[in-house]
């Protein structure tokens, strides 16, 4: 395990991003799994804008990929694979995945094969009272903050020797 962590509000699960992407280049494959809400997009966010990426980083409802290209370097594809029902329809998105780095939403069991090394990104919600629905009139973007256990896992050789 790389890191085990706490982000106790939205700002801190962006910096979280951010340290990831400190690490980050050009063929790395990153998966973020974590319930509805649970800060997929915002940790994105964080880490394209550590990287530059030009555009906005948003869930993407309508499409499955979004590609921004970044100041520094290799382009950021972010992915949402919460519509995927096949892991080859991943494959059908013909991304540069040598070339990118490739954040996967709801990416668990659509990237085996993909890459030898993956960086596995669990977020938890907080358990308890917190863990309550929220109402449905609830401003998407004013979600109260609440903390998220962040565990970061990496697989395959690209990792070794690498420290957040
Ligand atoms: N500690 C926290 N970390 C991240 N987001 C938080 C935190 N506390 C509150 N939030 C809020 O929770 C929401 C997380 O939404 P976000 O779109 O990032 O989740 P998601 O995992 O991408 O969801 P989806 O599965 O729908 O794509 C945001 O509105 C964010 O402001
Ligand atoms: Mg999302």
């Amino acid at each position: 395990m790389l890191l085990d962590t706490t982000a106790r509000t939205t700002e801190e699960m962006g910096a979280l991003g951010a340290r990831l992407a400190a690490v980050l280049r050009a063929g790395d494959l990153v998966v973020l799994t974590g319930p509805l809400g649970a800060g997929k997009t915002t940790m994105t966010r964080g880490l394209g804008a550590a990287l530059g990426a030009r555009g906005q980083v948003s869930s993407p409802t309508f499409v499955l990929a979004r590609t921004h290209p970044t100041t520094a370097g290799p382009d950021l594809v972010h992915v949402d694979a919460y519509r995927l029902s096949d892991p080859v329809e991943l494959d059908d998105l013909d991304l540069d995945w040598d070339a990118s780095i490739v954040v996967v939403e709801w990416g668990r069991g659509f990237v085996d094969g993909i890459s030898d090394s993956i960086l596995d990104v669990e977020i938890v919600r907080a358990t308890g009272a917190g863990e309550a629905p929220a109402p449905d009139d609830l401003d998407p973007d004013d979600v109260p903050d609440e903390p998220r256990r962040v565990v970061v896992t990496a697989t395959g050789p690209r990792w070794d020797g690498v420290a957040l």
